[in-house]
């Protein structure tokens, strides 16, 4: 089942030198369910799309729809509730962690308040360690920060999760962890759309990938089907790239 459905998606910005494609004619879709990774060198596109996605900006051609219904009919809270974006760089708030955990829930009467069960599956399914909970939330690491706004996400009950570079600042066991805990949240039916420079990440745990280059989708398919293509290609030289260490 389709969640995100995008055909012949542009947005432009006016640049220095002149209008600047973010993406270019991106078609794509994103299946209830699977976790998918948007990956390529720096500058590509990939925060943008996923930008689009949770409606922070909107395509200047093309369109983008979920559930069906195009995201211009969404009312924006409404979306949001259903699809949770958490940036690369998390905003938190004055506070300790629980506080910022269960921040989102105050504009939300509707959801059952969050009890010690429920605080510690939040915290599993995030992998944010439950003894920094009673911790200000300035203290925390920037890794520790990525967590607990995924916590807070997951508070939601979203359908949909958007995460940029999600295990950018974490060890690799601790990364391993969080790919694990993302896997068992898409067995749920949970959609994950997110955007990982680590390639043995993606390799790992990722359903599907899609290789974004200069605002072009350049390559939608299965992960096998990524990892092999021969050291010729586009793809390949890429791949090897990111084994000498990230493109910048
Ligand atoms: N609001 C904006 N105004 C102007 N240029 C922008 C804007 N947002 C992004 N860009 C430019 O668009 C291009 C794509 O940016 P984007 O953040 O989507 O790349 P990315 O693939 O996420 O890169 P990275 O892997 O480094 O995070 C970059 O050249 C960036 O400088
Ligand atoms: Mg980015």
């Amino acid at each position: 089942m389709t969640a995100f459905e995008l055909q012949h998606v542009c947005r432009t910005v006016p640049g220095d030198e002149g209008p600047q494609s973010l993406l270019d004619d991106v078609t794509t879709h994103f299946e209830k369910g699977l976790l998918h990774a948007l990956v390529g060198p720096s500058g590509g596109g990939k925060t943008s799309l996923l930008r689009l996605l949770n409606r922070l900006d909107a395509p200047d051609a093309g369109t983008v729809s979920y559930a069906g219904l195009d995201l211009g009919c969404w009312e924006p809270r409404r979306l949001r509730r259903k699809v949770a974006f958490v940036p690369q760089q998390p905003h938190i708030f004055p506070g300790t962690a629980r506080d910022n955990l269960l921040f989102g829930l105050r504009f939300h009467p509707d959801i059952a308040p969050i009890d010690n069960q429920r605080l510690s599956e939040l915290c599993a399914s995030s992998q944010f360690p439950p003894d920094l909970l009673s911790k200000p939330a300035e203290k925390l690491s920037i890794g520790q920060q990525q967590r607990l706004a995924l916590a807070r996400a997951l508070c939601l009950d979203p359908e949909v999760l958007l995460l940029d570079e999600p295990g950018s600042a974490l060890d690799r066991p601790t990364a391993e962890a969080l790919g694990r805990s993302l896997r068992h949240l898409c067995r749920r039916a949970m959609t994950i759309v997110l955007v990982s420079h680590d390639l043995e990440w993606v390799r790992n745990h990722a359903d599907r990938v899609l290789f974004m280059e200069a605002g072009k989708l350049k390559l939608q398919c299965p992960v096998a089907s990524f990892f092999s293509y021969g050291a010729e290609s586009r793809v390949g030289r890429f791949i090897a790239g990111q084994k000498e260490g990230p493109e910048s």
